[in-house]
């Protein structure tokens, strides 16, 4: 049994701790899906973070007054020309409805050259800026048409088109159309390309690729023009720009981050959310179908976090880099609620959701027989992707209406009659939640449960789980974060993380799997107004659009990952110095009384294969702090290696300036035998990797 930390209070810093492996006693299994990811689209995760597009309201629909990301560009003041954003408000004047591509694609973007003293045309200013870096090639593609609007209306009841008459000018103009990305002063071209116009009134798509040279200075503060010296009305749609992908995937991701994410070797991504998956109304949850097929069938949809999303980032591209980071998808499936509290109940008409995540289902396991996996086949990927658990929704214990209870149950039978393989994930813990969770039929095999904390009380509170329940559901820590620093975590957030991972190791027969959210961040900020590229502060990993960084928790949440055994090690401990917790207003409020918190938390699994210890203990305050370790009936080799992260203040922290403050660092230590000591360094995370002699 494991002696729970809190209950062994001594006077602070008295004597040396001594934490003690019980080798002997490593039976339990460590569960193999222990660490994964978690993500949705927030803070600029997927646009302008891992989805690789570089153009941002590429297809227009972003804003529905002005083209959000785009300017025209007049080298000459004396050029005449105007761009207007057509077709994107709610209800479309008819004559403006014809400059469609597709139901996905109805808004667009015109340029009207009246008079051109050099170049005319349009710049995007991408996400925060268009990264460039050398010897670098860049896809661009673009929809352009000319325009036939000052024929009469087609039909004699159609009105006529509104606003001033459009100049008297002629169609678009044939002949060369640059392409260029260039610094935002457009003194400096990084790379250029043409494509050669054909004077028609109907949609064309064009492709360039552009070349960045070998001596470029990497940069953001760049934009991509397409741009003409002729005069002309000019409409353009779908314009696209994408760097080299991961993997070199069409539509693909940005490898510097996907690269981080691979190296943390998670063993499953919960996805599409969070918030993101159920959408502020019912008709904004997550419309897996319409996120499949080429990007011109995208329409997009409102997210979740005060931006649209392009869905570029859709449902097979989700699955596709599950598959990348060699890990396993975990499919949340949209169940009826939506965030401004609207929900359908369970019945007839929950039913078409009910088959919506059937048919989802079938796209990511059905083989190629079925009609879904047929379709997925043909969107590039026939094989199935291996699917164990599939989450009912997110958060429910926001619907107050109790509706839970019959959705949840109305999706399970549904799922586990077609899929008995399938597990189904209940959003409401019942012991967080104890009135609202599912009672009807049999009791969920597993629920996700949410922790965002700071490090006080993921201190408090990291030895929770040795105290649940062996005979409940099994948990899954779905969302969890000690949040501290912004936009991304500083040390004392890691040492927060790190003290109730311990916690979630020690008990991973009960916690089957659990994931950091949010995932990522971009850390911009507009440079003028200074608006911030993001919704959430305390997030793992940051980027712009030229660097990324991971925080001090992203090297604790790897290195846990690293070093795990298959087998938990039962550990116990005593003399753990306590410090007092301080009370919060609110605390005070409530007339709490001061409770003592443990310094030092401690886990350890083994592999029984390999015969390796993994121990992580973590001190968490500013003193160096001396322990005794044995290792209880194991015959150890006498060098061990010691994997760090550690910082000087608990406020330190890594920036998109200041990217590698904080990182690992290793070192070989002599003398490990049956019973060693070792002074931890202050607010240290600590992973001893021991071999045993056999
Ligand atoms: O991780 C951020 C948000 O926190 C998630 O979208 C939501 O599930 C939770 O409330």
């Amino acid at each position: 049994m494991l002696i729970a930390t809190s209950l062994i209070i001594s006077p602070v810093f008295s004597q040396t701790p001594v934490i003690t492996l019980d080798m002997a006693n490593a039976q339990k299994n460590v569960s193999p899906m222990l660490y994964g990811l978690m993500t949705e689209e927030i803070n600029h995760a997927y646009d302008g973070g891992l989805y690789a597009e570089l153009i941002r309201n590429r297809i227009f629909k972003d804003t529905k007054t002005e083209p959000d990301g785009w300017g025209l560009v007049k080298d000459n003041q004396s050029s005449e020309a105007d761009i207007k954003l057509i077709g994107a408000e709610e209800h479309v004047p008819n004559d403006e409805r014809r400059n469609a591509i597709n139901g996905a694609m109805q808004a667009c973007l015109r340029l009207i050259v009246e008079k051109a003293n050099g170049r005319v045309g349009i710049a995007n200013e991408g996400y925060w800026g268009i990264p460039v870096h050398p010897s670098t090639t860049y896809k661009a593609s673009f929809y352009i048409k000319g325009t036939d609007r000052r024929e009469p209306p087609r039909w004699p009841w159609e009105p006529k088109p509104t606003g001033p008459p459009l100049p008297v000018i002629e169609n678009n103009t044939p002949g060369p159309i640059t392409v260029d990305i260039e610094s935002n002063d457009s003194k400096t071209v990084y790379a250029k390309g043409t494509i050669d116009l054909e004077k028609s009134i109907y949609w064309k798509q064009y492709e360039v690729n552009l070349t960045t040279a070998a001596d470029v200075e990497p940069t953001k503060d760049a934009r991509l023009v397409i741009s003409t010296n002729r005069i002309g009305v000019y409409y353009f749609n779908l314009v696209s720009l994408f760097p080299p992908t991961f993997n070199n995937q069409s539509n693909g991701f940005r490898p510097d981050l996907m690269q981080m994410l691979v190296n943390m070797k998670p063993k499953f991504l919960r996805f599409p959310g969070g918030n993101f998956l159920e959408g502020p109304k019912i008709t904004d949850a997550f419309p897996w179908k319409e996120t499949l097929g080429p990007i011109a069938n995208r329409p997009g949809h409102n997210g979740s976090w005060g931006y649209r999303a392009t869905d570029g980032m859709g449902l097979l591209e989700f699955l596709e880099w599950t598959e990348d980071m060699g890990a396993q998808p975990l499919l949340a499936v949209y169940a009826g609620y939506s965030l401004d509290g609207d929900h359908i109940d369970a019945g007839p008409l929950l039913k078409p959701y009910v088959n919506d995540a059937l048919d989802e289902i079938e796209y990511v396991i059905g083989d190629t027989s079925t009609y879904w996996g047929r379709k997925r086949a043909e969107d590039g990927h026939p094989q199935p992707f291996k699917l164990n658990y599939v989450e009912i929704g997110n958060e429910d214990w926001f619907d107050r209406s109790n509706s839970y209870d019959g959705r949840f149950n109305q999706f399970r039978n549904a799922i586990e009659a077609k899929y008995p393989q399938l597990t189904c994930i209940s959003t409401i813990p019942g012991t967080q939640y104890p009135s609202m969770k599912v009672t009807s039929g049999k009791e969920p095999a597993v629920v996700d449960e949410h922790y965002y904390r700071n490090s006080w009380d993921m201190w408090e509170n990291a030895s929770q789980y040795d105290k649940y329940d062996r005979n409940g559901p099994k948990i899954f820590v779905g969302e969890w974060a000690t949040r501290e620093g912004a936009p991304t975590t500083n040390m004392n957030a890691a040492l927060g993380d790190a003290a109730w991972m311990t916690g979630m190791e020690r008990n991973s027969d009960l916690i089957i799997m659990s994931c950091y959210a949010p995932l990522f961040v971009n850390v911009s900020k507009d440079s003028v107004t200074g608006s911030k590229a993001w919704q959430w502060d305390s997030d793992l990993i940051g980027y712009d659009a030229l660097h990324s960084y991971g925080s001090p928790s992203y090297y604790v949440q790897k290195l846990f990952s690293h070093y795990l055994g298959n087998k938990i090690v039962a550990v116990t401990a005593i003399n753990i110095p306590m410090q007092n917790k301080p009370l919060s207003k609110r605390d005070s409020a409530e007339g709490k009384k001061i409770t003592t918190v443990p310094t030092i938390f401690y886990s350890a699994t083994m592999n029984d294969t390999t015969g390796t210890i993994y121990l992580k203990v973590v001190n968490t305050i500013a003193k160096k702090q001396a322990v005794k370790i044995n290792l209880d009936g194991a015959k150890v080799s006498p060098e061990a290696k010691l994997v760090m992260v550690k910082g000087s203040a608990p406020e330190e922290t890594n920036t998109i300036t200041e990217r590698e403050k904080i990182i690992p660092v290793t070192e070989t230590i002599q003398g490990i035998k049956k019973s060693f000591s070792r002074k931890l360094d202050p607010y240290s995370v600590n992973i001893f990797e021991i071999k045993i002699n056999k």
